[in-house]
């Protein structure tokens, strides 16, 4: 089991280390440490699956050392199957891959989950919802896109919420769904309502100076919109 567990109620919001400045990447995880953050969202872009490239289980593996914060791996590659295992020795605490980008996902969760890490499954906002309905018994976490991977900075795509609350409606209370791209004081709240209690974010964190007010006014906001 992961040495490092969730808050077990109330939203989570998730810093993408993707809108980081790298070149503070261990005074920006620090801030945020301080700013009371409990997950860390590492952005895993491979150039293929989607057309940028970020960084690999070395940095994540590298940063490991320096904190004791939740890590969430989103797998942003072609392949997943084959670099498992250097995200698990990295330190991980959760896998999240994309079923856009392997043919059955199932086996892959239960690998996932036989490590000991959190089992999560992405889905692009183009994908319909019936491949992660089939597998939803061996999910922890579904992530659910609101922007097209490989980028932050991108608007916030509402059409894909209609998909979050099937996906709640549909698995057990303690599966997690997680949204990311675009969330931000506008839109967190309809993130929120629709059943999301994961909420990834980058720029409305990073280009905010300060991150703790940035954190608690948007965890305020999906609080009282899941009431
Ligand atoms: C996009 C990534 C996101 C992204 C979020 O491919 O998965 O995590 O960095 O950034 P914002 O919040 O700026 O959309
Ligand atoms: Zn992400």
């Amino acid at each position: 089991m992961p040495q490092r567990l969730l808050p077990a109620t109330g939203p989570i919001i998730a810093p993408s280390m993707l809108k980081c400045d790298y070149a503070h990447l261990g005074e920006q995880i620090a801030q945020l440490d301080r700013a009371g953050a409990k997950v860390l969202h590492w952005d895993v872009m491979d150039g293929h699956f989607v057309p940028n490239l970020s960084y690999g289980a070395m940095v994540i593996a590298g940063t490991r050392k320096q904190t004791d914060l939740f890590f969430e791996a989103h797998l942003m590659i072609s392949d997943p199957e084959k670099y498992l295992d250097d995200y698990i020795k990295a330190g991980c605490d959760a896998i999240t891959f994309h079923i856009e980008a392997v043919p059955d996902p199932r086996s892959l969760l239960k690998r996932i989950r036989a490590a000991g890490v959190l089992a999560g499954l992405a889905i692009n906002p183009q994908t319909p919802v019936d491949g992660v309905m089939r597998v939803l018994d061996d999910v922890d976490n579904v992530l659910v896109m609101s922007v097209e991977p490989g980028f932050g900075g991108q608007s916030f795509m509402p059409e894909v919420l209609p998909k979050v609350t099937q996906i709640r409606q549909a698995a057990n209370p303690q599966t997690l769904i997680s949204i990311d791209g675009g969330i931000s004081p506008e839109t967190i709240s309809a993130a929120s309502k629709a059943g999301a209690r994961f909420f990834v974010c980058g720029s409305s964190i990073f280009d905010q100076s300060d991150f703790a007010h940035a954190m608690d006014s948007m965890a305020t906001l999906a609080n009282a919109a899941s009431a």
